[in-house]
């Protein structure tokens, strides 16, 4: 049988009979250990040797822990102290005791607290005891310590291993080590007789330039074969959904809306129909900028018919809430808590003109609301925004929009409930189950326009919108649970690094 250099090499210093290390075969068959190791699994893949592992924990003092095994640990000095003040017979003040046992700064607190756990004594408004028991030249953490620095780990106790790795004095490192051993089928390969076939594993400059490359015979690569991790920068899977979202719903015939984060309240609220007063229009819900404080231009055509909307109402019946409506509110300036913003702007003409139905528009944008940071709930997230513009719009039009966008991503049992919002009538939120815990997940809110929201901006067909939660949609379709998986100084790095690109 012919088989690349390193595999024969391999076969011939694998054993029968024992396991032995990769890298020690390695040694011996003079490869290079990622050689002998994608050698072995090679031959692994033919039946020809197996390969085991095994994770060994390498056991290091950090500095702390070396200054310790070689004075004392500091609870140790604190026990001395005290005995040597009377402490076993009585309380003895802490100050005097601290001072004579020459411990300073942080080391009186990693003093006090390990004295108190190992029961060394008991330590009470100020005052200290010592326990005549104790036994501080047997602390088990003490010998563990000497353990390690002497090599004989395997003498340690395991919990006072553990105890000082959580006291940051030794430090613990896993290694995954790989052994070899012929099968029956390498045996029989061997006695059969292997021989090294010559072949390339790399192709050079030189073997091109001479034509050599046409006469040798490649490696073949084992695409299979376990490779070291290598984590590399790659698109992050918030941005990577968000490309996806948008791609879908150019796909199914949108045009994407652009427009500013801060925004006057005007553009955010009251083209909404979201009364002066309402409660999502306090300091509590959303962020005002102090500068600028207001909008430079707002067309006046467009906020006197809104303000005349919120007065009194649209049409013959139009009812109005009849509070107080002022201009100098609707110019002051937000960072925006729903994009809806840009279909306010983009619905009035004032971005792009005057609209033809049908339209279909949508954005997947930043938001900002002053919400309770919780494992649902941030500060800032994205939210996809659209909404079509068409003459004759219903429920179902929107139910099969949202069942055919979610489709694309894998969920397909949306469920709605029936919702309120100043703006849609009617309104509908949409939920989603999660993968994991089987909770259902709010994911969105949509509805159809109200007249007092579309008779200002001068559209009179219909309209149905909605704001879905991009965030909320990752986690459906990735299982994670807390949207600071994904954002901000605590996300889970291996979700970010694993979670494989669907396109
Ligand atoms: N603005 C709503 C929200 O942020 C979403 C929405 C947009 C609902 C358009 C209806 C219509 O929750």
């Amino acid at each position: 049988m012919k088989r690349p250099q390193a595999q024969v090499a391999v076969l011939q210093a694998a054993d029968a009979q024992e396991d032995r290390r990769i890298d020690d075969v390695a040694a011996e068959a003079d490869l290079k250990p990622e050689a002998a190791t994608r050698a072995a699994f090679e031959l692994e893949a033919d039946g020809l040797v197996s390969v085991s592992e095994e994770t060994l924990e390498h056991y290091e003092l950090t500095d702390e822990g070396d200054r310790y095994v070689r004075e004392s640990l500091p609870e140790q000095d604190l026990y001395e102290a005290a005995i040597d003040a009377g402490a076993a017979d009585g309380p003895v003040q802490m100050g005097q005791v601290i001072g004579a046992s020459g411990l300073e700064g942080g080391a009186v607190d990693i003093a006090l607290s390990n004295y108190a756990r190992k029961a060394y004594g008991s330590i009470d408004s100020g005052e200290i005891t010592a326990n005549q028991d104790a036994d501080p030249g047997s602390d088990p953490e003490m010998l563990a310590l000497e353990a390690v620095a002497d090599r004989r780990v395997d003498d340690a106790d395991t919990d006072a291993l553990d105890q000082l790795e959580r006291r940051g004095l030794l430090d613990v490192r896993e290694e995954t080590v790989r052994s070899v051993q012929l099968t029956d089928d390498g045996v029989t390969a061997l006695m059969e007789g292997v021989e090294a076939a010559e072949t390339v594993d790399q192709l050079t400059p030189e073997m091109l330039t001479s034509g050599e490359w046409e006469d040798v015979a490649f490696t073949e690569y084992n695409v299979e074969a376990d490779a070291e991790d290598v984590s590399h920068g790659k698109e992050h899977i918030l941005r990577q959904t968000a490309n996806r979202v948008k791609d879908t719903l150019v796909g199914m015939g949108f045009s994407e809306m652009e427009g500013p984060h801060a925004d006057a309240q005007f553009w955010i609220n009251d083209c909404l129909f979201m009364p002066q007063d309402h409660p999502a229009r306090t300091h509590w819900d959303q962020f005002a900028l102090a500068e600028p404080e207001e909008i430079g231009h707002l067309p006046p055509d467009l906020v006197e018919r809104v303000r005349s909307a919120h007065k009194e109402g649209v049409g013959p019946d139009g009812e109005g809430y009849h509070s107080p409506w002022t201009e100098d509110i609707a110019r002051g300036m937000d960072l925006r808590g729903h994009t809806t913003s840009l279909s306010m702007r983009y619905l009035s003409g004032h971005q792009v003109g005057e609209l033809d139905p049908p339209e279909r528009y949508f954005s997947v944008e930043k938001v900002y609301r002053n919400d309770t940071l919780d494992p649902t709930h941030l500060l800032e997230f994205f939210q996809i925004e659209g909404w079509v513009m068409a003459e004759e719009l219903s429920v179902r039009d929107l139910m099969g929009t949202f069942t055919e966008f979610y489709e694309q991503f894998g969920i397909t049992d949306l469920e709605f409930k029936p919702h309120y919002n100043p703006y849609t009538e009617p309104s509908f939120e949409l939920f989603g189950t999660h993968p994991e815990t089987g909770e259902v997940v709010e994911v969105g809110n949509s509805g159809i326009f109200r007249d007092e929201v579309l008779t200002p901006l001068g559209v009179d067909c219909d309209v149905m919108a909605w704001g879905l939660s991009l965030e909320r949609l990752l986690m459906l379709m990735y299982g994670f649970e807390d949207i600071r998986d994904v954002h901000g100084t605590l996300c889970d790095l291996e979700l970010l690094r694993e979670t494989e690109v669907i396109r």
